[in-house]
Parts: C-alpha cells; sequence; structure tokens
C-alpha cells in the first residue's frame, strides 16, 4: 500500500469525446474529501511536456457534467517521439510535486500512460474513446453519445431518402473498428452496414440495393465506418500522419457514393457525419459511465494500484492493466455483424 497522495495530476488526450467533463468532476469531488490536492494539466501530454496547468477544485469543476468537450483541452502530442519532450515532461513531473497521474485517454494517451508506468510513474488510466475499440472494457464512454448521434442522423436521412427515392451513404466515425457503425446502423434500420473489419464487395452491396428495390422499396440507407476498405485500402483525406502514426481518415462515403450510383444507377448522395458525433453534451449513460470510472481511478490511486484502469465488465467496475487496453484493439463482435446482417437489402 502506497502512501496517500498529496498533489495528483490530472489530463485528458487524444480526440475529445462527450463525457470527459464527467469523469474530472468525478475525481475532483471524490479526491477533495480526501486532502488531495488535483492539478488538471492541460492539452493533454503536451501540457506536462510545456508545464501548463491548473489548479482544479470543487469551484472548477462545477457545472461541467452535462458539458461536452473537456475543460482540460486536449491534443494528440507523444512525448516517446521526442527525448527532449519526454525529458521535459518528467522534469515538470517533479517540479509540480505530482505524486501520481490519471490519463483519461484512448490507445494512444494509454500507451504513453503505461510506458511511463513502466519506468516507474504512478500512473492510472481511464479509458475513454468515441470508437468503443479499447480491448477490457465492454464499453468506453462517448461511444452512446456518438451512437446516438449518428442514429437520430440516420432517421432523418431515412424521410429524405424516401421522399426523393435516394441512396444515402451515412459515414460514421470509427478508424479500425465499426463500432459506431454496426450499432447506429442497427438502431437506425440500415439496409447495409460497412465496417473496417469487413473489407467492402462492391458488388455485394450493390445486389442487396437492387433486391431491395425489385420488392418495391425506392430507397436506402447505406453506412459506412470511415475505416473500411474499399478494394483493400482505406481512403484518406491526406497523407499527413499524426505524432502516433494515424492518417487522416475520410472520405470513404463519397467513393462508395460514387461507385454504387455508377454501377446502380440509383440516385445517390452522401453525408459525412464528421466531428459532429463527438461534440455535444454527452448522454445519461456516458455521464454515469464516465462519473464511476472517475470515482474508481482515485481509489485505485488511494489503493497504490498503479498500471491499472476501470473498466466496465457487465454492470461491474473491474480493475484491469492499462497493458490490457493498449495492446490489442477491440474489433466489432462477428455474432453483433451477423445479426446486422439480418436487415441488410
Ligand atoms: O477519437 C477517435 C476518432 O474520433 C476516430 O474515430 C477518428 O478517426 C479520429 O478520432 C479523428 O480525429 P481528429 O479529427 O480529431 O484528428
Amino acid at each position: 500500500m502506497s502512501p496517500k497522495p498529496k498533489v495528483l495530476g490530472v489530463l485528458t488526450g487524444g480526440g475529445d469525446c462527450p463525457g470527459l467533463n464527467s469523469v474530472i468532476r468525478a475525481i475532483v469531488r471524490k479526491a477533495h474529501p480526501e486532502g488531495i490536492q488535483v492539478i488538471g494539466i492541460k492539452n493533454g501530454w503536451k501540457g506536462l511536456v510545456e508545464k501548463q496547468v491548473i489548479g482544479l477544485d470543487l469551484t472548477s469543476v462545477s457545472g461541467i457534467l452535462p458539458k461536452g468537450g473537456t475543460i482540460l483541452g486536449t491534443s494528440r502530442t507523444n512525448p516517446y517521439k521526442d527525448p527532449a519532450a519526454l525529458a521535459a515532461l518528467k522534469k515538470h513531473y517533479s517540479e509540480l510535486a505530482l505524486e501520481a497521474l490519471i490519463a483519461i485517454g484512448g490507445e494512444d494517451t494509454l500507451g504513453v500512460a503505461n510506458r511511463l508506468f513502466q519506468e516507474g510513474f504512478r500512473v492510472v488510466g481511464v479509458p475513454k474513446t468515441i470508437d468503443n475499440d479499447l480491448s477490457g472494457t465492454d464499453f468506453t464512454f462517448g461511444f452512446d453519445t456518438a451512437v446516438n448521434i449518428a442514429m437520430e442522423s440516420i432517421d432523418r436521412l431515412h424521410t429524405t431518402a424516401e421522399s426523393h427515392h435516394r441512396i444515402m451513404v451515412a459515414e460514421v466515425m470509427g478508424r479500425h473498428a465499426g463500432w459506431i457503425a454496426v450499432h447506429a446502423g442497427l438502431a437506425g434500420g440500415a439496409d447495409v452496414i460497412l465496417i473496417p473489419e469487413v473489407p467492402i464487395n462492391l458488388e455485394e452491396v450493390c445486389k442487396l440495393l437492387r433486391k431491395r428495390h425489385e420488392r418495391g422499396k425506392t430507397f436506402s440507407i447505406v453506412v459506412v465506418a470511415e475505416g473500411a476498405k474499399i478494394q483493400g485500402d482505406t481512403v484518406t483525406q491526406e497523407g499527413k500522419l499524426d505524432e502516433f502514426g494515424h492518417v487522416r481518415l475520410g472520405g470513404v462515403g463519397h467513393h462508395l457514393g460514387e461507385l454504387i450510383e455508377a454501377k446502380t444507377g440509383f440516385e445517390t448522395r452522401v453525408t459525412v457525419l464528421g466531428h459532429i458525433q463527438r461534440g455535444g453534451s454527452p448522454t445519461a449513460f456516458d455521464r454515469i459511465l464516465g462519473t464511476r470510472f472517475g470515482v474508481r481511478a482515485v481509489e485505485l490511486v488511494l489503493r497504490g494500484e498503479f498500471g491499472k484502469m476501470p473498466a466496465l465488465r457487465g454492470n461491474e467496475i473491474a480493475n484491469i492493466p492499462i497493458e490490457t487496453a493498449v495492446s490489442q484493439l477491440k474489433t466489432v463482435d462477428r455474432d453483433l455483424y451477423e445479426l446486422a446482417k439480418v436487415f441488410f437489402g
């Protein structure tokens, strides 16, 4: 058992996500009665490299529960890419007298957290991503909000698709995994759902759409995850990589829409939902999950269980090694995709 820390740092890294503020609020509310001072590190790992911090007290987290984004700001800074940045980060960690750190993030932020833990830093993780592709946890917060936004958009696309007798392609987020596409597509009654895990078979997609039109339907909804592959390739907006080596995705919807229209002759329109899915107020599910994760993260700090993170397993919050979340991607469950296929065409 480690001694209770007097100063605890908290940061949010990677893509923002509805529910981040619920976690920050829960951390401060749980730590404050323990007499722990919480320091908010701004803009992810960048804030520790550049020593940009703010004090977090009960006043600073008041009223933030329904707010989207993160009051701390975020970045995709990878301190392990630059030895000078890493040295600065370590220097500032000690200058700020941090005795523990909670890093809230996805695979990249948690990957850095895990490396720091392996180097002896007292780090606890909190899993975050709208993509829901982190292993070890049934769900990440942010995912439910994104799915609901995408579902509502699909509902709206239905009425205009039906009026104009068109194919509507809706491109949703999902870099490596099609969780948002499958959940939103199922909930929204999509006629075809395409995900990164299963290469797109254009002939098959067009066959399904023709079959549907043969049985009297004059419109269809196709949901495609941004990371879905056409002829083995992902569609990218630009070749530039971020600090973690990720290319900027986007464009598969437009590419697919053109191909579908050319092959079927059905008039097709494309909607890219993009960051709309990541913005705005979190659902009740995400606020509660974020709150449970935040409280548990502080409990892990108090118990000296570093290198771990809370995870949702069924209805329980489990404590699992950060390593579990970062070592393997959680891709779409094949049974769920087979279920979604029942409704294709
Ligand atoms: O955080 C995950 C995610 O939303 C992915 O679905 C998407 O590919 C990526 O982030 C886009 O991030 P940004 O535009 O912020 O670089």
